[in-house]
């Protein structure tokens, strides 16, 4: 088989992609005898292109790599912006990987519904669209016979979605907590090792794992869009981010952290959704654990989830040393599966 691929968005992840699907085109030939072009690639300050021919990959990574536009591989009419785009991009699947508004889940929503309508299968890292418009997204993927998946936006390319999907079958959800943000674990790891706050928000900001304004991370929106993610798919509630009870760990101080580990135990970021009745609750807090709760070994940017279920009584998953490449291979999992039919 051959596809067609399209991205949307040319940052870390997607040109971590990018790199993945070079290396692994020899594997995808010989285990799933499937071949690609990737036929475009749009951003929003370095240009788009599109060539139905299929785009020379190693050209578009060394002209972004060195600050170039990708406007010079372009063939055909020019495209305006993303959704037009999306219209005049011949592809069988697109791979989203564009900015995470939180807040909103824009205009990524907009582009995933554009692509399902268009009748493309869609990949997406970005939580927004599946935070705030799952069931939506989901029916029009049903109804126009398309996948829509996105393994990488909780726990990058670890199986969380895809163990929900394809393992845990005639099992209810009832309770999943997890350590989900990178960022506010790896500050609070940093408060356990005598940092101040601002060092350890400065520290991780110079390892690349926080961001210049990581307010997104420290108040536990990151998180809270995540825990809704999992709720909405592997427990059937309809939350949204601001549905979340969400208090994320400014307020923290390296006295409190000294408290907690005089009690045997550590303070964590959680984000939990708990069945209640026909309702599910969700909230991100900064919580004391005792050392025998698995997710308390959870440091620096590792992260972890627990599933509680009416069948599997606890089943923890954990990842460690997560960077962009292991959420394109979320991505490239994702597209597998696709390709394989895995979507009905
Ligand atoms: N980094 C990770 O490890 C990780 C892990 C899990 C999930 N994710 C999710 O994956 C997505 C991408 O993350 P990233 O780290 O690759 O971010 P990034 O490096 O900031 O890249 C974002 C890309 O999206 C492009 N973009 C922004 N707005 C666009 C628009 N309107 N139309 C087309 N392209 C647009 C940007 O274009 P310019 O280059 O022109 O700005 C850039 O190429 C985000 O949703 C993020 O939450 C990331």
């Amino acid at each position: 088989m051959h596809i067609r691929i399209a991205m949307l968005g040319y940052g870390k992840v997607a040109r971590a992609l990018a790199r993945l699907l070079l290396r692994k085109t020899d594997t995808l030939r010989q285990e799933y005898d499937l071949t690609f072009d990737v036929t475009g690639i749009a951003t929003r300050s370095r240009g788009s292109a599109i060539d139905p021919a299929g785009l020379d990959l190693e050209e578009a990574l060394r002209l972004v790599d060195s600050g170039d536009r990708l406007d010079a591989l372009h063939q055909g009419p020019p495209v305006a912006d993303t959704l037009e785009f999306i219209a005049a991009c011949p592809t069988d699947v697109i791979m989203e990987a564009t900015w995470l508004n939180p807040q909103t889940g824009q205009p990524a929503t907009d582009y995933v519904r554009a692509a399902l309508q268009a009748g493309r299968h869609v990949v997406t890292a970005n939580k927004g669209p599946v935070a705030y418009a799952y069931r939506e997204l989901s029916a029009l993927a049903r109804q126009n016979n398309c996948g829509f998946f996105f393994e990488s936006t909780v726990m990058d390319g670890a199986p969380v979605l895809g163990i929900g999907r394809e393992a845990l079958l005639a099992t209810t959800v009832n309770r999943i907590r997890g350590i989900l943000n990178s960022t506010t674990n790896l500050v609070l790891t940093g408060l356990e090792e005598g940092l101040t706050f601002d060092a350890a928000v400065a520290s991780a900001q110079a390892v690349g794992v926080a961001e210049a304004n990581p307010s997104n991370d420290l108040e536990g929106w990151d998180a809270a869009v995540k825990i809704v993610v999992l709720a909405n798919v592997l427990m059937g509630a309809d939350l949204r981010p601001q549905d979340v009870d969400r208090v994320g760990i400014t307020d923290i101080t390296g006295e409190d952290i000294k408290a907690a580990i005089a009690e045997k135990g550590r303070i964590k970021l959680i984000c939990e959704a708990v069945r209640e009745g026909d309702l599910v609750r969700a909230s991100v807090r900064p919580i004391w654990l005792p050392l025998s709760d698995p997710l308390c070994h959870v440091s620096r940017t590792s992260s972890a989830v627990t599933l509680e279920t009416d069948t599997l009584h606890h089943l923890t998953l954990v990842e460690g040393d997560t960077d962009p490449t292991t959420t394109a291979y979320g991505m490239l999992v994702d597209m597998l599966n696709i390709v394989r039919g895995r979507f009905d």
